[in-house]
Order: C-alpha cells, then sequence, then structure tokens
C-alpha cells in the first residue's frame, strides 16, 4: 500500500493516543500523520515513530490532502465534521456512536464482517467497545454453530469513558484510602472501592443506551435480525479493559468444550486463557495492552447443558474496542 496521509481527529484523548501506538505496530502506511484535537491541547507534542508531532486544533479545512481520518473526539464532533471531512474526498473512520446505525454506513469487525467495508461511501462506523469484544468471543463459535441467544453481563472499565473518567477512579480511591470525602464529576456516584450500572440514559424498557447498543450493532454485524441479545452493562473499579460474562444458546447442540475451545484458539485476535488447574482465566490486567481478546472459563451451561456454553472474555476496548480495530478498518481500504 502506498504511503497514506492520516489525520486523527482527538488525537489527546484515551482511544487517540492508542492510536499512534497501533498504527506504528501494525506498520500501517503512513507518509503524514496530522493530530487534532481542541485548542485547549494544540501546540502539545506527542511521539510518532519517535519523532514529535505538534497537536493542531481541528477546523472544517483541517481534512485537505488527508486520505484517511480516524476520528474518536465524540458523536457531536464526528457530525460536525463528516461533511467536511468527506467533502475533502477523505475516508472517515469513525469510533462515536453517530452513524453506526445509520443505513448504508458500514458496521465493521474485520475479523467478522470485512466484506462489508466495501460498501462505504465516505464512512466506516467502528461498534461499540462492549459489542465488539463479545463477538470476538462469540463469532469463532457461532461461525460454525449458529446461535439463537446472548446473556451477557460487561464489567466496564473505566477508560472506556476516557481520561477524565481514569483519573476520577484514581481520585475517588485515593479518597476512600485516605478517608476523605470525594464529589464525582464524571461519573454519576463515587467509584473506588464500587460498581453501579452503566452510566448512560435508561430507556423506557429499563435498559441504557449501552445495553442497547449491544443489541442492535450485534443484528448489523452479524445481519442477522432473528439473534437475540440481554444485556447487562455495569462499571467496574478497574482502570483499562472489560470483561463480559457471556452464555450461548446454540440453534443446535452446543459444541463440547473441547471444539469450543479449538475453534476459539484458531480465530485471529483471540487467545485462549483457559486453564482450570491453575484457576487461570481472563483477567482485565492480563488483557490491558494486548490486541488479542483474552477468551476463557469455557464449559457448558449445567441449566441446558446440551444447548448451552458459557463463557468469560477480557478484552483492551482501547485498543480491540476502539483503536485497533479502526485502524484494521483502516488497513482495508
Ligand atoms: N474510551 C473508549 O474505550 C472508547 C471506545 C470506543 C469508542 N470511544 C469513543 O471515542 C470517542 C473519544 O473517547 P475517549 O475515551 O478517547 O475520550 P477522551 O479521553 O475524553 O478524549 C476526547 C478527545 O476528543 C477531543 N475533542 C473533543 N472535542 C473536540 C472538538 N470539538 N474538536 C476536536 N477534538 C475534540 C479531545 O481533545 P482535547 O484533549 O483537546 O479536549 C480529546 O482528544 C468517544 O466518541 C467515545 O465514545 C471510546
Amino acid at each position: 500500500m502506498a504511503g497514506k496521509t492520516v489525520a486523527i481527529a482527538g488525537a489527546s484523548g484515551a482511544v487517540g493516543i492508542e492510536f499512534m501506538s497501533v498504527l506504528e505496530k501494525l506498520n500501517f502506511p503512513v507518509k503524514t500523520l496530522k493530530l487534532l484535537a481542541t485548542k485547549r491541547s494544540a501546540g502539545k507534542k506527542l511521539k510518532f515513530k519517535g519523532e514529535d508531532i505538534v497537536v493542531e486544533e481541528m477546523t472544517p479545512s483541517s481534512f485537505k490532502g488527508v486520505d484517511i481520518a480516524l476520528f474518536s473526539a465524540g458523536s457531536s464532533v464526528s457530525k460536525e465534521y463528516e461533511k467536511h471531512t468527506l467533502d475533502a474526498g477523505c475516508v472517515m473512520v469513525d469510533n462515536s456512536s453517530a452513524f453506526r446505525m445509520r443505513e448504508g454506513t458500514p458496521l465493521v469487525i474485520p475479523e467478522i464482517n470485512p466484506e462489508d467495508a466495501k460498501a462505504h461511501k465516505g464512512t466506516i462506523a467502528n461498534p461499540n467497545c462492549s459489542t465488539i469484544i463479545m463477538l470476538m468471543g462469540v463469532y469463532p463459535l457461532l461461525k460454525k454453530h449458529p446461535v439463537r441467544r446472548l446473556v451477557v453481563s460487561t464489567y466496564q472499565a473505566a477508560s472506556g469513558a476516557g481520561w477524565a473518567a481514569m483519573e476520577e477512579l484514581k481520585n475517588s480511591t485515593r479518597a476512600v484510602l485516605d478517608e476523605k470525602p470525594f464529589t464525582p464529576e464524571k461519573m454519576p456516584y463515587p467509584y473506588g472501592f464500587n460498581l453501579f450500572s452503566h452510566n448512560t440514559t435508561i430507556g423506557a424498557e429499563g435498559y441504557n443506551e449501552e445495553e442497547m447498543k449491544m443489541v442492535k450493532e450485534t443484528k448489523k454485524i452479524l445481519h442477522n435480525d432473528k439473534i437475540a441479545v440481554s444485556p447487562t452493562c455495569i462499571r467496574v473499579p478497574i482502570l483499562r479493559a472489560h470483561a463480559e460474562s457471556i452464555n450461548i444458546e446454540f440453534e443446535g447442540n452446543a459444541p463440547s468444550e473441547e471444539e469450543a475451545r479449538k475453534l476459539l484458539a484458531d480465530f485471529p485476535g483471540v487467545r485462549v486463557v483457559d486453564d482450570r488447574a491453575k484457576n487461570h482465566f481472563p483477567m482485565p490486567l492480563e488483557a490491558s495492552g494486548e490486541f488479542d481478546c483474552l477468551v476463557g472459563r469455557v464449559r457448558k451451561d449445567l441449566s441446558m447443558p446440551d444447548k448451552a456454553l458459557n463463557i468469560f472474555i477480557a478484552g483492551d476496548q482501547l485498543l480491540k474496542g476502539a483503536a485497533l480495530n479502526a485502524v484494521q478498518i483502516a488497513a482495508l481500504l
């Protein structure tokens, strides 16, 4: 591939910073890299391949001459800038929720539905991080053994809500240890030594936005309106990497545990961590900084052993849930 001019919109953010290391590690053919953020960050220097690059304030004219823009600056910013990006002839790979469910905009996990990316009209959406991590554990099984229903509970890290949430987790934990009062600002409740229902708005049926993203995006990515998803999304006091407990009910008989482990181990982007003797299974600490999603606790569902399996997965949502998946999409173009 010839060298590309790449822009990162939201370069100073939790996901933005990861884009640089992913581009470097995947040896993405970057001719020129443009780092964009708000006026607050303009002038800051960030390192790419050992060289300092100065962050610029993003404006409508920032995308002139840019081939690919990796957006991670929030959905209102993506909506505001899509036209400017596409008018400049640039392809937008967007990490926000702005266009994920829009008809005609591909929603892509490169290991699962790479062919969808080809139909893009300028914008390709990166799925929600919890959806990506869940499907990385489910798809290797579903590909061979169709799935009827997924019951999933998430254990979501602070980094999923950006820098400010990570800082708040540290500060609120420190406050508990120091027996000092703490008033949360970014999160709705004190985060240290606590957990709470995902901090997105709850809809009429009692499900929050994160849960509904998992329901709707799964159907779009898999091109399967029938697959049932029953999610519960929880924030846990972990700095980085989401974990998910998933019950998978198959249309026919469930694969054996042995076959399931083999299907998972053979799938790109998945690493099986399933050592019962050592009680060693996927953990956010071991998933942090990893490109692979870790899958383990593969076991028959005792309540319907012929039909369902349980798995536990941990994945770095700043990487496979965001920056890595987006750069993999860019590499498909
Ligand atoms: N965190 C995750 O795991 C994750 C996963 C998937 C998707 N996402 C999505 O990625 C986006 C960013 O998330 P994050 O966690 O990286 O948040 P973050 O740490 O708060 O960073 C936000 C970034 O956006 C920039 N920004 C904000 N408003 C802007 C504007 N008007 N013009 C230009 N840049 C602007 C900020 O620049 P300043 O530093 O100058 O303020 C910063 O670089 C969100 O849409 C989020 O939903 C996040």
